[in-house]
């Protein structure tokens, strides 16, 4: 297995749940599913190996993984920051509070941000147009959110330093 540029023990991992699943036709979501779980991601490599364990084609596996906005192929920070760009919300500033949100965290190239702690990204209307502009972080819903609030809501994951896991 060493072939593949990838942590061993989680590709084991992984490999260990392929082969207890009896049907495996029909079974690629629910691998990529926990593929995503193990690593936290799917890289290149974790997608080739499943092609090859399924003995499908890699093509298969990287149509699903790039349909499905669930599956991401970069490595994701700690905590998931998304901000809703919806028009309710980008009327009210969204983009702004975006702004505040990368440049708080040091983000100038890509969504995470160099201490791995937090991905950041937008969304479309997420259905709380009420209290635009939204901004959700691993599925806490945070509204009516302003510019001046950004420190704070990001205090709060900042500051759990080690307690919670
Ligand atoms: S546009 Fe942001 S919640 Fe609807």
């Amino acid at each position: 297995m060493a072939k593949y540029d990838v942590d061993e023990g989680k590709l084991k991992q992984l490999e260990e749940y392929i082969d207890s699943i009896e049907q495996k036709e029909g079974a690629l979501i629910g691998i990529l599913y926990k593929a995503q779980e193990i690593f936290g991601y799917l890289p290149k490599d974790v997608q080739l190996f499943v092609a090859r364990k399924l003995g499908i084609p890699a093509a298969k596996v990287f149509g699903v993984t790039t349909f499905y906005s669930y599956f991401t192929m970069e490595p994701r920070g700690k905590h998931v920051i998304n901000v809703c760009m919806g028009t309710a919300c980008f009327v009210k500033g969204a983009d702004k509070v975006l702004e505040e949100i990368r440049k708080e965290l040091g983000i100038t190239e890509g969504n995470m941000s160099a201490d791995g702690m937090f991905t950041v990204d937008s969304l479309r209307c997420v259905g709380a147009c009420g209290l635009a502009p939204v901004v959700m972080v691993d599925g806490k819903v945070y509204g009516r959110v302003k510019v001046e609030d950004v420190k704070s809501i990001l205090d709060e994951y900042r500051n759990e330093g080690g307690q919670g896991e």
